[in-house]
């Protein structure tokens, strides 16, 4: 528990990781305080694995660029959308660094369908791969990948209704035995844009995928990565769409759904979603989640798309993935010079 005449942070119910900051002051004080002094909340951060709930944020409505000045201080870029090849449909209107993840048009973002069966024999949610799917870390197919991601709940689905999962692969490293941390040491899985043909599914069904540019093309990333700040090995994976099963899923083992490359997915996404990992969060209006891409994943569930309409505000950020990527050039946008081009919605 650490507390300021701003705000009061504690261990948050339902997990093994993961913080919540209670502010005690409207969140324009909030965030000028934490512009001031942000080191008890950066260092509750990175001490929880990377996940803090932040409550009662509502005044970002009328201000998203509250939203930005919060990101700022989780690193040196927050990405601005219009530079990005984002689709102009999926950016805030006045503010470029915002993206708008909606059911409602123009935005019109897929609601993940219900797991099956829909609930636990004891009524919970499913959490756990493969019965749940749809784990991933935010754009794995860029290279660098991005650092960390707030996802703010300007109008919500219901409770009960659309929550974030979000697993801790940190934990789930180091709690892998000694022999299957050997065997993950120097492997990399090869991450792809979803929706292109190149998920497990599609790989499965037989789709033709779709023709990409060179700035599009699936990456390599290791499975275990050393978190630049904490210094700790997590696993690094994403499962079904977010993995080229063509290519991979593994670099240098038998590729496609069947192959050693996707037992060894199946095997350690299983692992990593077991309960003792995972949190789910299930939003009020003006939450506010910050999650770490690095060393956590996380999924999206149904909810009602007929009846509600739900609207949720991203910002992503960069520029301290690790010594991996030291010097890399962005693998994700076109040479200069050359045409932008693409409209995948690649949100994810
Ligand atoms: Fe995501």
């Amino acid at each position: 528990m650490h507390v300021t005449s701003s705000y009061q942070i504690r261990t948050l119910p339902g997990a093994i990781f993961g913080v919540e900051l209670i502010p005690n002051v409207r969140a324009q004080a909030l965030v000028t305080q934490l512009e001031h002094d942000p080191k008890p909340a950066l260092d509750a951060f990175y001490e929880a694995h990377g996940l803090m709930v932040f409550r009662d944020l509502n005044d970002i409505n009328d201000d998203p660029s509250l939203l930005v000045r919060l990101s700022r201080l989780f690193g040196s870029e927050v990405e601005n959308y219009h530079k990005t090849l984002t689709p102009e449909r999926l950016i805030h209107s006045q503010v470029p660094e915002v993206i708008v993840i909606s059911n409602l048009p123009p935005m019109s973002f897929p609601v993940p369908d219900l797991p099956d069966p829909p609930t636990m024999p004891d009524g919970k949610l499913p959490m756990q791969f493969p019965h749940r799917k749809g784990w991933h870390t935010d754009q794995s197919f860029r290279r660098p990948p991005p650092d960390i991601s707030l996802f703010y709940a300007m109008q919500p689905s219901p409770k009960g209704q659309g929550q974030t999962l979000y697993a801790d692969g940190t934990a789930a490293y180091s709690s892998l035995s000694r022999e299957m941390q050997q065997t993950v040491a120097g492997l990399s899985a090869i991450h792809a844009i979803p929706w292109t043909g190149r998920g497990e599914d599609a790989v499965r069904a037989g789709e033709i995928p779709t023709p990409l540019e060179p700035h599009q093309a699936s990456q390599a990333q290791p499975i275990v990565r050393i978190h630049p700040v904490t210094g700790q090995p997590a696993l690094y994976l994403c499962e079904e769409g977010q993995l080229d099963w063509i290519l991979g899923p593994v670099a240098d083992m038998d590729t496609g759904p069947d192959g050693a490359g996707g037992r060894l997915i199946y095997k350690l996404m299983t692992h990593y979603t077991q309960p003792q990992f995972t949190y789910a969060h299930d939003w009020d209006a003006g939450d506010l989640v910050i999650h770490d891409n690095r060393n956590l994943l996380h999924s999206a569930t149904w909810f009602d798309a007929e009846q509600h309409g739900r609207i949720m505000w991203r910002t992503t950020v960069s520029g301290n993935a690790g010594e991996e990527y030291a010097g890399e050039r962005k693998s994700w946008l076109p040479p200069e010079g050359e045409s932008l081009m693409g409209d995948l919605d690649y949100a994810n």
